[in-house]
């Protein structure tokens, strides 16, 4: 479904309303992925077009900022918790609302719970960039992390979508 960013794909006529995910993609997607920061797939259905893509990395997130029934579960003695970093996800403009965006991030929560079964991570984490994307994660039952704009999905979640 999805692959990997290459410098083939057509990152210059990308436009998904965003300007701030535009130039990620133009300018900096391709010198993170050399660095080994993150990666970057795309979704490219027809040779060099692409209708979407997202970023991951990998992340931790200190044990305070989760919920309190989260919090429990762990030992005090873990300051910070191991998750997955979805970063970006984002659709081409003319391509919003044929429902690739669920596509895509369905793609990308399996990427992520099929990696946690071989390196361990507790969640999958989002940056929303603006409110409306914040309504599109909860949606997808993602929840909010105190004191932070991030929210969060947990791997026992998605155990459930896609053992
Ligand atoms: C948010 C975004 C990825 C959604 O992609 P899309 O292809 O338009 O979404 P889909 O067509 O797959 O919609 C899937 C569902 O999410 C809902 N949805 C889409 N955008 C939404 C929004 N902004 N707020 C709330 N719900 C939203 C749709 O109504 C749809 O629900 P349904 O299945 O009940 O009909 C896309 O609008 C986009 O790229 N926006 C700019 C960048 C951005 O905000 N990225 C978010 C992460 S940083």
């Amino acid at each position: 479904m999805t692959e990997l960013l290459q410098s083939n794909h057509d990152r210059d006529s990308f436009d998904c309303g965003n300007e701030l995910l535009n130039q990620y993609l133009k300018t900096q997607a391709g010198q993170d992925i050399r660095k080994k920061i993150s990666v970057c797939y795309v979704l490219c259905p027809s040779e060099n077009r692409i209708q979407g893509y997202y970023t991951l990395s990998q992340n931790s997130i200190p044990l305070e900022a989760f919920p309190p029934e989260i919090q429990k579960k762990f030992p005090p003695s873990y300051r910070s918790i191991p998750t997955t970093l979805l970063g970006r996800l984002a659709i081409h403009q003319q391509d919003q609302g044929k429902g690739l965006g669920k596509i895509i991030l369905i793609d990308a929560l399996k990427r992520c719970w099929e990696t946690a079964l071989k390196i361990g991570s507790f969640a999958v984490v989002v940056d929303p960039i603006d409110q409306a994307a914040v309504q599109f994660y909860q949606k997808y039952d993602f929840i909010a992390l105190a004191d932070s704009k991030k929210m969060l999905i947990s791997m026992k979640t998605l155990d459930v979508l896609f053992r």
